[in-house]
């Protein structure tokens, strides 16, 4: 059981094979070709020797710390020379096996090394598999904010392999389920409604279940990517959830937060802006927070932020415009807007609002 969904880009199209077993393809991808394997060392522990079989040892390997912190410049500029002393050369490729932080630094690090070389998405997190390998955004964290280094950069090929779920911490399942539910609430009510029937056998795994739920994250993403590569306008809807979210990754320091954590958290605070700027219904605020909980996701502020800090991280985001933090929006579920520019007012409205639900740890 396997399905294909095409990102059509002209001559950067690509295929992401999605489903159990996948990961074979590779042998097939990887013929004549040579390269090196950027990993973590969780990932390392348990998928390494068999993409080091399916590729041959021709392959150097790159096996980096597991977290956050790892997505900065020391680490890219570090793999940058190990790349160089394993001799790539033009021709070579990156396969980035593991979660969003190795694909996003396998990614830039291809991106930039000799102006530019391939690279293979094998994401093994829920979140890599239905985001972060799709749509070729790479990049790093600085000091400064989350993602503000990076380059776009698409993939030969992303192999979603399921099978690999099965190993990963349900912390980190829940954390790719935020990015799930932010197809749902920001661009098809119907998969929302759909992910609310189908909770149960999501929560279980059920290899049918996972398979459709990738599938059309990835069929939402492709859309949107194949219309606005670099993000020019439309890719921004994509970024539902993340203005806040970043701020909270940022001002907790990366990897205390998930970013999977952080963007439920965000989304149920764009819904309460939504609901104060756009007249979202409270019941459909309660939905997607709802939702959110069942897959043990937060939807409360927490007691410990301080909320001046985040006002002021939102204010340096890459999404923020002349000082303004800027939002996506939804006047109805699955129907996000463009980002627009809120004033301070209006987020302390939707600020009052959320608190007023309760607070969470
Ligand atoms: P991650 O890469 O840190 O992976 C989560 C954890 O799970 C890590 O400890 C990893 O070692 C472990 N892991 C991964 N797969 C495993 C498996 N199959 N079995 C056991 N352990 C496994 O985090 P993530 O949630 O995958 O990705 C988050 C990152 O993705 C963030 O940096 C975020 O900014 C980025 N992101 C990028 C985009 C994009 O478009 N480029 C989109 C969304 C998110
Ligand atoms: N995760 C947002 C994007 O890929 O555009």
């Amino acid at each position: 059981m396997a399905c294909e969904v095409k990102i059509p880009l002209g001559e950067r199209s690509y295929s992401i094979w999605i489903g159990a077993g996948v990961l074979h393809r590779l042998a097939e991808l990887g013929q004549g070709l040579r390269g090196m394997v950027v990993t973590d060392a969780h990932v390392a522990a348990i998928y390494g020797d068999r993409v080091r079989t399916a590729l041959g040892p021709d392959w150097a390997q790159a096996v980096l710390p597991p977290g956050e912190s790892t997505k900065c410049a020391a680490e890219w500029s570090g793999l940058l020379e190990r790349m160089a002393e394993a001799r790539l050369d033009r021709n070579a490729v990156v396969v980035a096996l593991g979660g969003g932080v190795v694909g996003d630094l396998a990614g830039f690090a291809a991106a930039s090394y000799m102006r530019g070389i391939r690279f293979v998405q094998l994401p093994t997190s829920l979140l890599a598999m239905v985001d972060s390998s799709v749509g070729g955004k790479t990049g790093i964290n600085l000091a400064a904010g989350k993602n503000l280094a990076g380059a776009f950069h698409q993939p030969m090929a992303v192999l979603a392999d399921l099978e690999s779920l099965a190993t990963l911490p349900p912390r980190e399942f829940a954390a790719g389920m935020a990015e799930v539910i932010k197809y749902g609430a920001a661009l098809d009510e119907a998969f929302l409604a759909w992910l609310e029937a189908n909770a149960p056998a999501v929560r279980a795994q059920e290899p049918a279940a996972l398979e459709r739920m990738v599938a059309r994250c990835c069929e939402l993403k492709a859309a949107v990517v194949a219309r606005d590569e670099r993000e020019g306008g439309l890719r921004a809807v994509l970024n539902f959830g993340h203005t806040l979210g970043h701020a909270i990754e940022k001002t907790s320091g990366y990897g205390t937060v998930l970013h999977g954590e952080a963007v439920a958290l965000g989304m149920a605070y764009a819904l309460e802006l939504s609901a104060e700027m756009r007249g979202l219904p409270a019941e459909e605020v309660e939905r997607v927070t709802a939702l959110l909980r069942t897959f043990g996701l937060p939807a409360a502020p927490s007691g410990e932020w301080s909320w001046d800090r985040l006002k002021a991280a939102m204010t340096v985001d890459k999404k923020s415009a002349g000082g303004r933090a800027r939002f996506v929006l939804a006047g109805r579920l699955g129907a996000a807007e463009l980002p627009a520019a809120v004033s301070d007012a209006e987020l302390e409205a939707a600020w009052k609002r959320w608190c007023a639900h309760g607070v969470g740890e």
